[in-house]
């Protein structure tokens, strides 16, 4: 099996037949199941099944009695009991025309992309289904937002938000996967640098029934994107904490057991260097321990970068006091030095040490 397309639906009995039958058409000999993953309350499941039973592309039925984690969830339950290596996502209600399968297929499976999105902002893409204004804002400032907020990684995507795409399923780590609502696109894109290649795509006005956005999902996608963004950060700080209070600890103990403070102080900077290193790559970057880079890089270079911060912090400390004249506001100079020390260490781990 080459491609799974997954169709999420939530109630949408009234599309599903015409959608099986314009898919099976567009795909044509290409080796393609779909599986809907449902979490209806209505008589979606058994429409489904009955359609089906008409055609003879695969169909499979996952119905979920419990739904987790809504829309987002249920791509992910199709991720997990795909056949294909391919995985295309697509609507239930008929906005992404099914026609516009064979190109997105094609350009995945004979290109050298492992993630391929349907963008309505591409020459050829168009998104006369956006139903309001409204919608049309947020869809642009969505957009705007995300690609300042990710630079790297949504490099080369115009349509982050898209619901349309194809992923290649033994490049995704499902398991660090955390839906928060509709836009699964957008966090395949920014948890790890994908090789993206992009297709227009139309998004055609709804089939029968209607939409289940609200003003939920949009709260949903924000703190999804605050997530994203800050990432191990609250994590690494932790780390960072607990070693300062550690080396405090440590430093007065040795001093208590007869050792000068100059001795004591370099003890606990190493034992400290060597605790938060095994702490960040036993805990906080565990997943990323199989990279190309070798312990020892890493360690050299997290440690490194570390004492150079320090380093040059004091030097900073002293001249930026001296020559402001900031000797009453010294605690506070420090305070502030060491937030921009953190931010730095952490974009340092996050970008070199510890890089995807
Ligand atoms: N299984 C499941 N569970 N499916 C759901 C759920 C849910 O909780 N909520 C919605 N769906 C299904 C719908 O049945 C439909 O097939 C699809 O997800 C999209 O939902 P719509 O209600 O039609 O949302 P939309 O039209 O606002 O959103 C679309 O446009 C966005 C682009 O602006 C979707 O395509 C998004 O994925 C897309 O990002
Ligand atoms: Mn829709």
């Amino acid at each position: 099996m080459d491609v799974t397309i997954i169709v999420p639906t939530f109630n949408e009995s009234l599309n599903v037949e015409e959608l099986i039958t314009r898919t099976e058409a567009a795909v044509g000999q290409r080796a393609v199941e779909i599986v809907f993953v449902d979490d209806s309350n209505d008589e979606t499941p058994q429409v489904i099944e009955e359609a089906a039973a008409r055609h003879a592309i695969p169909v499979r039925l996952i119905h979920r009695d419990v739904p987790v984690d809504g829309l987002g969830g249920a791509v992910l339950e199709g991720f997990r009991v795909a056949n294909g290596s391919w995985a295309v996502v697509m609507d239930g209600d008929l906005q992404h025309p099914p026609e516009m399968l064979p190109r997105l297929i094609d350009t995945a499976l004979g290109g050298d992309a492992n993630i391929v999105a349907g963008s309505r902002f591409v020459e050829g893409g168009s998104a006369e289904g956006l139903s309001d204004g409204l919608r049309v804002f947020l869809s642009h400032f969505g957009n705007g937002i995300t690609k300042l907020l990710f630079p790297r990684k949504l490099k080369n995507s115009t349509d982050p938000m898209s619901g349309f795409f194809a992923v290649k399923l033994d490049e995704l780590d499902i398991a660090a996967l955390k839906p928060r609502g509709f836009k699964i696109l957008l966090e395949i894109l920014c948890r790890k640098q994908m090789r993206l290649a992009e297709v227009p795509a139309t998004l055609a006005p709804r089939g029968g029934g209607e939409s289940k956005a609200d003003i939920k999902q949009v709260w949903r996608l924000t703190r999804q994107i605050v997530e994203l963004r800050i990432g191990r950060m609250p994590g690494f700080a932790l780390i960072g904490f607990v070693g300062g209070v550690a080396n405090l600890i440590i430093m007065g103990l040795l001093q208590h057991a007869g050792w000068n403070y100059i001795e004591a102080a370099s003890a606990a900077a190493a034992i400290t260097i060597v605790g938060n290193f095994i702490a960040q790559e036993h805990w906080l970057y565990h997943d990323l321990r199989a990279g190309a880079r070798k312990l020892w890089w890493r360690f050299g270079h997290s440690a490194g970068f570390n004492a150079i911060e320090s380093a040059v912090r004091t030097f900073v400390l002293f001249a930026v006091v001296e020559l402001l004249h900031l000797h009453n506001h010294t605690v506070l100079t420090q305070g502030v030095l060491l937030v921009i020390g953190f931010l730095l260490r952490y974009a340092y781990h996050e970008r070199v040490v510890y890089r995807q």
